[in-house]
């Protein structure tokens, strides 16, 4: 999506992906990768989540990457943080304590603005791309962190043609595609979660699953 879209979305505060609670696959599944406290972890198109909190909570720097500056004064705002701002050629930085968000363009980071990554923590962000961006994503995921790293990815997946995106429809057939040379993928839960998603099913889905994924660097 062109950034005038999350920019109107973030202004319109259509930010129905938002949620106000952890994500629980976080929860459940971020222990399983056993990365190392102290480590850094990239949390790429970040919003506003809480997730953010939660991995500092656990011990990590958490770098988030952001292009809506209404969405990252809103996270620390809501957090009760109090940032410190630095503006770079091409991005604004705010930081609090172990959490550090990027406001900018993710296409336009590079690995030294990032350091050292561990891990990265991709929940509602590959499905907010749309197909033929998608392979652009993942390559700049990993020249971002070209060291060996392990991951967590939550995407959705119902019939692309009953719903325009974002959220977009990601298979588990295009994750192996996009993602298995670079990193060995396992799936941790498929969900059927139209039940509860009422805003989906008015939207015209009768199908709709959560897929979780843990990823680990091949190299
Ligand atoms: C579907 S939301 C998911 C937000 C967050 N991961 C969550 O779980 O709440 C996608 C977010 O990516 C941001 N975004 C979209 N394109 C971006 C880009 N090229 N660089 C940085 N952020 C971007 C949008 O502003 C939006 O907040």
């Amino acid at each position: 999506m062109e950034p005038d879209f999350w920019h109107g979305r973030w202004q319109d505060n259509l930010i129905g992906f938002h949620l106000d609670e952890v994500n629980p696959y976080l929860k459940e599944h971020w222990p399983e990768l056993a990365v190392p406290r102290g480590s850094r972890v990239l949390v790429p198109l970040c919003g506003k989540s809480v997730d953010l909190v939660w991995l500092a909570e656990q011990g990590y720097e958490v770098i988030g990457v952001e292009l809506s500056p209404l969405a990252v004064a809103a996270f620390f705002d809501e957090q009760g943080l109090k940032a410190d701002k630095r503006v770079t050629d091409r991005f604004e930085i705010w930081q609090s304590g172990a959490i550090s968000l990027i406001c900018g363009d993710f296409f336009a980071l590079t690995a030294a603005d990032l350091g050292e990554v561990s891990a990265v923590y991709d929940r509602a962000a590959l499905i907010a791309m749309p197909a033929n961006r998608r392979p652009d994503y993942v390559q700049q995921l990993k020249s971002l962190v070209p060291a060996p790293i392990k991951g967590l990815l939550v995407t959705l997946f119902y019939e692309q043609e009953q719903m325009e995106g974002p959220p977009f429809a990601v298979s588990s057939d295009e994750v192996r595609n996009l993602l298995s040379a670079t990193y060995e993928i396992e799936m941790r839960q498929n969900l059927d979660i139209l039940e509860q998603n009422a805003r989906f099913r008015q939207r015209g889905l009768n199908l709709l699953e959560e897929h979780v994924y843990l990823l680990q660097s091949r190299n």
